[in-house]
């Protein structure tokens, strides 16, 4: 049975910085408190024009180029997002557009911030089951133009960013190297925990000026409870991940956590016993780009040489749903 190898990996960030500065001319908020409770320094927002499908494109040819492919190489795209670009069809068609390969399939996963790790468990079973060879996996999320930045809004708005990255799976057939396996999980009973109501088809009409002045257009979040599940979850996913294959937290070398706040990060890694240069964070600099996190930590710590081939790569995720899971990967 072929494994799944990434073959490549790349992201793309606005180049339009947010700062925890720039914010409080919108909102009572301050850099301290910020930094304070979730690490953040800055976040890239999306300039005018520019689209989900845009920036996956961008980092999709990256891990193309990483990967000495070509789009036409695809056999399947699978895109990670909660924010597509239009309210249908799905993101992964119009990536199939601008990379120019009509035909491929193309499958929008709605996991939120586990939809990285969703669509990597789609992606492995695809190409253990030999049904496609080579996969182009994204995340990318466009949430700036969706939040209230206003001090109601305050405690979304200050934690989240756009961005985007990519990764190239490949069946390969080398048993040391590639996905050992994947683990998801989903409680739809803490749906509304953190959750965009409006414009939803269970509404009749789908929205109202009431609802846009009363702000339920708005992201909503119970942050506190979120935080609870968050650092329960993470670590129990990586846990169940190495259970199964027979390994522990000593093997680890590298922990890829969903970037939802610094401080969860920390939790996840001091459950698991990981030093600091063994988890990569890089939320300081982008915000939580949900979908979009962990592809775009992947696509730097790989640039930056935290990981190498033969590592033990572990991946995290937690996110509206709720959903969670993990993947361990060697590298
Ligand atoms: O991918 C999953 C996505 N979401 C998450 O991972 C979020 C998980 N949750 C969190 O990260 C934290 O709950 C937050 C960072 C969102 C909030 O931190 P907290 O320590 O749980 O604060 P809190 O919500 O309990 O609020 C404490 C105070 C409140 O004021 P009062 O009621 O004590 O007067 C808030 O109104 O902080 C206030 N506050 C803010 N103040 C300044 C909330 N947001 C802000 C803000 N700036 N941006």
């Amino acid at each position: 049975m072929p494994r799944t190898v990434f073959a490549g990996t790349g992201y793309y960030v606005p180049e339009r910085v947010i700062t925890n500065h720039d914010l409080t001319q919108w909102m009572d908020t301050s850099d301290e408190w910020i930094v304070e409770r979730t690490g953040i320094r800055e976040r890239r927002w999306v300039p005018e024009g520019m689209t989900g499908a845009e920036m996956a494109r961008r980092a999709s040819l990256m891990a193309l180029e990483e990967a000495g492919m070509e789009p036409g190489d695809i056999d399947a795209i699978v895109l990670g997002t909660l924010s597509p670009d239009v309210f249908f069809p799905g993101t992964g068609v119009y990536l199939q557009k601008e990379l120019g390969i009509p035909g491929v399939p193309a499958l929008d996963v709605r996991a939120q911030c586990s939809g990285f790790v969703y669509g990597l468990s789609v992606a492995d079973a695809w190409i253990r089951a030999g049904q496609y060879r080579t996969i182009l996996l994204v995340g990318v999320e466009i949430q700036s133009t969706g939040l209230d930045i206003s001090t109601r809004g305050r405690d979304l708005a200050v934690l989240f960013g756009d961005g985007a990255g990519a990764a190239v799976l490949v069946a390969g057939d080398d048993d040391a190297r590639g996905v050992l396996s994947t683990h998801i999980h989903a409680d739809g009973r803490y749906a509304e925990m953190l959750w965009g109501e409006c414009g939803s088809s269970r509404k009749h009409p789908r929205i109202t000026c009431e609802d846009i002045e009363a702000g339920r257009h708005y992201p909503k979040m119970e942050g506190r409870e979120v935080f609870k599940h968050a650092v329960t979850r993470m670590p129990e996913a990586v846990l169940e991940a190495l259970d199964a294959n027979g390994l522990t937290t000593a093997d680890i070398d590298v922990l890829v956590p969903h970037q939802a706040n610094l401080r969860i990060s920390q939790m996840v890694q001091r459950r698991l016993g990981l030093r600091d240069d063994q988890v990569v964070n890089n939320i300081q600099r982008y915000g939580n780009t949900t979908a979009a996190t962990i592809p775009i930590a992947l696509a730097e710590a790989v640039r930056e040489g935290r990981i190498q081939r033969g590592h033990l790569v572990a991946l995290a995720a937690f996110g509206s749903g709720f959903t969670w899971g993990s993947a361990i990967i060697r590298w």
